[in-house]
């Protein structure tokens, strides 16, 4: 009877140890798919295009340094207007949906504030080539920066907004700390400290295996890097689900910029601080008077 039940407690262990073992093998190699689902919403299905919002664009196909083409929507302001403003936003996607899904923001800069704005899908997001990766984004990250810092003229000669939410954050975070030359200011919306960090918010079970977690995404150490001289504009919401809005207080924290300015939304969770009444007000003073030519 004992040695039946002793043997019982041993198989019961094995299994639970394989299935924890399986769960880890899970977890480790189909992260990628929970981390960049561009899959949600039919991402990779149809993606709307600038004209159905009346914009005039320009489809953009870049080519990576290891061969992925990115699809892009180039829009520019009319630069020989007397009023044209010489800043370009550069809209940097969250995790989730294509490039399609944030044309009602895109239009928001392009036709309120009549900025240049220039947005592309990741590798393996949209209609661009590729699966997502943090090397690859990073790659993405640095053959767009380099199309709009020295190949385009019209880009080249304005001032660069990063404008990133949640991933798109720690996308521009990489840009601003790795080539800050290139850009003029950063706006950050519930954006994270490294996806190690986040994920015990989203999944407390997985908060003991969280070594496994290989997208870093580590922000908190790129942060010092980024120069005084950028200003940047944080945007966070106070009840965020998702990431722990601890996270935009220690960025704040760890910004050596000579502005920085924070606004925080209280009643609002991670996808709909945008909709806050005073969100564009905010965004819109920013970039008017914090990016050269100051008042435009
Ligand atoms: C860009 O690539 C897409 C397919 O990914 C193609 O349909 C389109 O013609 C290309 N555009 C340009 C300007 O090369
Ligand atoms: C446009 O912005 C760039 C970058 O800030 C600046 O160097 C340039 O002088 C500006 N040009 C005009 C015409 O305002
Ligand atoms: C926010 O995300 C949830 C799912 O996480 C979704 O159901 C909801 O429609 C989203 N809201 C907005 C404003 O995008």
């Amino acid at each position: 009877m004992g040695s039946i039940a002793y043997a019982l407690v041993k198989m019961a262990a094995q299994l639970g140890v394989a299935a924890c073992l399986l769960a880890m093998g899970g977890l480790y190699y189909y992260q990628d798919s929970l981390i960049y689902p561009s899959s949600l919403n039919d991402g990779r299905g149809y993606c709307a295009t600038p004209d159905e919002y009346n914009i005039d664009y320009e489809l953009v196909n870049l080519t990576t340094e290891d061969g992925e083409t990115l699809q892009c929507y180039s829009m520019k302001q009319d630069s020989k207007d007397p009023s044209y403003a010489n800043k370009t936003v550069v809209l940097l996607s969250p995790n989730a949906g294509n490039i399609g899904h944030a044309l009602p923001i895109v239009a928001i800069f392009y036709e309120q504030f009549h900025y240049n704005v220039f947005i592309y899908s990741y590798r393996g997001y949209g209609k661009s080539t590729g699966t997502a990766s943090e090397v690859g984004l990073k790659k993405d990250a640095d053959r767009v920066m380099e199309y709009l810092a020295k190949e385009d003229d019209q880009y080249q000669a304005s001032s660069i907004i990063l404008y990133g939410r949640s991933l798109g954050g720690a996308v521009a975070i990489y840009i601003a700390a790795t080539k800050s030359s290139y850009i003029h200011a950063m706006i950050l919306e519930n954006t994270f400290l490294s996806i190690r960090k986040t994920v015990p918010h989203i999944f407390p079970l997985l908060k003991y295996v969280t070594a496994l977690v290989h997208p870093q995404w580590d922000s908190e150490s790129l942060v010092p890097q980024i120069p005084a001289k950028i200003p940047v504009l944080l945007l966070s919401a106070r009840k965020d689900e998702i990431v722990p809005p601890s996270h935009m207080d220690e960025i704040y924290n760890g910004l050596q910029s000579e502005y920085k300015q924070f606004d925080e939304f209280d009643d609002c969770f991670h996808n709909d601080t945008i909709m806050q009444e005073n969100y564009w007000d905010i965004v819109y003073t920013f970039i008017k008077d914090k990016v050269n030519p100051v008042g435009l």
